[in-house]
């Protein structure tokens, strides 16, 4: 472990990787009951393709994963550039489940809920999870890999805001 010196102080920090634009998912899942849970998530990434692998990070102090984590699935949704009103829901603290209320979700394969009009989602199935500083970075083993929305640019998050992938070719 080391402890180095450090040039900069925490809002800094946060204005600097504020400027490294992000996808946002909405990682989805169930408790032990079946209730709905979910979080929005700009870290989430692949980490392997043989075999294929895909993980993200999350604070130490989220309420939703825990629960999630203990059926050992979920699912990623990715957001299309429209979708801000959903980001920020599911950012937002709540803990009576209205972050899914009037929201009409179907099922991915392992049984986590599928958010209406997302560009792609990515079943996992919780394969480790480390302690990294004050997150833990979760690993998921990828089960089913979906398109659902080709032609919807992703959602970007840069300098706080969420904005528009999309590339003209
Ligand atoms: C664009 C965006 C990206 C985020 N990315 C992360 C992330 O990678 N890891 C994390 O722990 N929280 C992230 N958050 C914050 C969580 O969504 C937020 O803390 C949420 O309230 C956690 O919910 P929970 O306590 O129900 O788990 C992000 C929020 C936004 C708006």
């Amino acid at each position: 472990m080391s402890d180095a010196a450090t040039s900069f102080d925490s809002a800094q920090y946060r204005s600097v990787f504020g400027h490294l634009p992000t996808g946002v998912v909405v990682i989805t899942g169930r408790s032990a009951n079946g209730e709905p849970l979910g979080l929005t998530i700009g870290s989430f990434t692949s980490i392997s393709l043989d075999p294929p692998l895909a993980g993200f990070f999350v604070g130490r102090t989220s309420r939703s994963w825990p629960l999630i984590a203990t059926r050992g699935v979920f699912t990623a949704n990715v957001l299309s550039a429209a979708q801000s009103e959903v980001c920020w829901r599911f950012a937002k603290d709540a803990t009576d489940g209205s972050r899914f209320s009037g929201i009409d979700c179907s099922s991915s394969l392992n049984g986590s809920p599928v958010l209406p009009d997302v560009v792609a989602t990515i079943d996992c199935t919780l394969q480790d999870s480390h302690m990294v500083g004050d997150h833990d970075l979760v690993v998921g083993a990828v089960t089913d890999v979906r398109v659902l929305n080709a032609a919807l640019p992703a959602m970007v998050f840069f300098k706080g805001k969420t904005g528009d992938a999309r590339i003209e070719s």
